[in-house]
């Protein structure tokens, strides 16, 4: 067996960190032969809750748990951790503006940025999920600097699997026959989710969806507002915002990560923009993206960006700008 791994988990009182933390604890996400140490960090007055998240992560009887540090205490839940899922954040209230959302909870990935530089490995992969997803894991990394800024990356994975499953449905084929869709920008209302790039297998042949699907006026205007609204959806039928789904894409984005994506295939992750589709650098922008075996990722390079999908990207760069700028001035003060 390999030596344990550690692994966080920020917000994990919360409700997507109540089904990550099965899926991370039975192997689903490191490997089946993979031990690991969880770490699970949350505010003080959430410590009796937590307690009980222990409780059931003790009687669910898993081979591969071999401790649980349940604590508020930044330096001792970043303390050596691998893998970091940064959950927790306040979620916007009534009557609360976009501005003060950001306001809120940059300052708490900032706050853990500096943790994670002073107490995690140099070589620790952070998934930022609680949002503004790309804008918090920007700042995370910026008060990291002794952590490289490629070990930094926020979820659009959710949008990707919504995306995939949605072209799955329209297609009357399974989820893994559609490949290769693409989320770029921002996870919010202005991403662009692109099927232009991806492909089907139908009846044992390969096509491309757009050809598949033949209906440009749907692939360029309906698919891309369900996806884009797809959250909002959620939460009007739930009541409560997507947690099952959300788990299950940031293990899916972390299984890539750490185990590397299939020849050929690409998958959707928010990382530090290298000016790659003349998008600006330094924002976390979601690009395709491929890996190597132990992590290592590089931008797809080389697709074809057509005139609405160039207009689209501008739309959700420019929010990512005007994100970051605020962002920065919030943690000036
Ligand atoms: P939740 O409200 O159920 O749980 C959040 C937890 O974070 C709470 O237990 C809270 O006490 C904790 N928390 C707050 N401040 C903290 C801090 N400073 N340090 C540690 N923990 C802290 O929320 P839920 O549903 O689990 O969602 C968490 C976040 O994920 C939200 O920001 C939500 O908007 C975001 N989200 C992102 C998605 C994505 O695709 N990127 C998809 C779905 C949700």
């Amino acid at each position: 067996m390999p030596e344990p791994i550690r692994v966080i988990v920020t917000g994990a009182a919360g409700q997507i960190a109540y089904s990550l933390i099965y899926q991370l604890a039975k192997g689903d996400v490191f490997g089946a032969d993979q031990p690991l140490y969880l770490h699970l960090l949350d505010i003080p007055p959430m410590m009796g809750v937590l307690e009980g998240v222990v409780m059931e992560i003790t009687d669910c009887a898993l081979p591969l748990v071999k401790g649980v540090v349940a604590t508020a205490d930044l330096a001792v839940a970043f303390k050596d951790v691998d893998a970091a899922f940064m959950v927790g954040s306040m979620p916007r209230k009534q009557g609360m503006e976009r501005k003060d959302l950001l306001s809120a909870n940059v300052k708490i990935f900032k706050e853990q940025g500096e943790a994670l530089d002073k107490y995690a490995k140099k070589t620790v992969k952070v998934l930022v999920v609680g949002n503004p997803a790309n804008t918090n894991a920007l700042m995370c990394a910026k008060y990291a600097p002794s952590i490289p800024k490629k070990n930094f990356s926020a979820m659009t994975r959710l949008d990707h699997n919504r995306a995939q499953a949605a072209l799955a449905q329209k297609l009357g084929v399974g989820v893994a026959d559609v490949q290769n869709v693409i989320i770029w920008g921002n996870h919010s209302s202005t991403q662009f989710p692109d099927v232009a790039h991806a492909s089907v297998l139908i009846n044992g042949s390969k096509k491309s969806v757009s050809d598949a699907i033949n209906d440009k006026d749907y692939l360029q205007g309906d698919f891309v507002k369900m996806v884009q609204t797809r959250g909002a959806a959620v939460i009007a039928a739930r009541k409560m915002s997507s947690a099952m789904s959300a788990a299950k894409a940031a293990g899916d984005h972390m299984k890539d990560w750490w185990f590397g994506t299939a020849p050929g295939q690409h998958v959707s992750m928010a990382v530090i923009s290298d000016g790659s589709y003349g998008v600006a650098a330094d924002i976390m922008f979601s690009f395709p993206v491929s890996i190597k075996p132990g992590g290592e990722y590089q931008i797809v390079q080389g697709l074809p960006v057509s005139d609405f999908a160039r207009k689209m990207l501008d739309i959700t760069a420019e929010e990512l700008l005007e994100e970051k700028k605020d962002a920065l001035s919030l943690c000036q003060d």
